[in-house]
């Protein structure tokens, strides 16, 4: 599957402050989500509501956001970062998806090593993260996803919460986008991991720095999710502190 196209947005017109009224997002909506079929069918991963406006839990869910955000004139969620260059909803719920990124690194010196999974949608090397589920919380999420996606078991771990980001993700848009929990989980040697659920491959990479993990990675024949670079950056901030 290839990212979704998206209308260029210049800098000074990414802040929803600017108004640009020639401003043509390009709409992501798969065709499961269209109004027409979600009348039909609400897809198991994905709320019912056809647009923001039939969403009506606005004031909890801007309570509860990781990262807060407005509503427009119309009552739609608008990106926290800005305009996007799409529009529509090619994710489970509009606005914030809640989101828990463990990042899981063995070793000390020249032998660090970080665990990445080859995701299934885009067959990019990522953090085998995953979406919260409803009612659950971020910590249950890091080590439910880790363990779905690697077979590795940390419950009995405690993690350093690293930050509460929006994902560059490629399926957000404006109205709807990733906020992560993103995780480090230190151990003092590799554990084995083996790819399940929507993971293709699971990997231990050298994580002396994001320049070494890319080069191993693109050694590899494969290419890291750009989205998670500033996840990995930061969990190298901290382990070099
Ligand atoms: C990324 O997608 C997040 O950072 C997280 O790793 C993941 C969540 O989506 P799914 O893996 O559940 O599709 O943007």
């Amino acid at each position: 599957m290839s990212e979704p196209a998206k209308t260029p947005v210049p800098a000074a017109f990414r802040p929803w402050s600017v108004a640009w009224p020639e401003y043509n997002p390009a709409d992501v909506t798969p065709p499961e989500l269209l109004p027409a079929a979600l009348a039909q069918e609400v897809p198991s991963w994905a709320e019912g509501a056809p647009t923001p406006t039939d969403v009506h839990d606005w004031d909890r869910r801007r309570a509860q956001a990781l990262v807060p955000f407005e509503l427009d004139e119309r009552g739609w969620p608008l990106h926290p970062q800005g305009r996007t260059g799409r529009t529509g909803r090619n994710l489970g719920k509009w606005g914030e998806n809640a989101a828990a990124d463990p990042i899981v690194v063995a070793g000390t010196g020249d032998d660090r090593r970080v665990l990445l999974i080859t995701r299934d949608d885009i067959g990019v090397e990522a953090i085998p993260g995953g979406m919260v589920d409803p009612g659950e919380t971020a910590p249950a999420a890091l080590v439910r996803e880790l363990r779905e996606e690697t077979g590795v078991d940390l419950s009995d771990h405690q993690p350093i919460i690293l930050g509460q980001d929006i994902v560059d993700d490629w399926r957000q848009s404006d109205h709807a986008w990733v906020a992560s929990t993103s995780a480090l989980y230190l151990l003092p040697t590799t554990v084995t991991a083996v790819a399940a659920d929507d993971a293709l491959d699971a990997q231990w990479y050298p994580f002396g720095s994001l320049d070494e993990l890319e080069s191993a990675i693109t050694a590899a024949g494969r290419t890291l999710y750009a989205a998670h670079r500033p996840l990995l950056q930061r969990a190298l901030d901290y382990l070099s502190k």
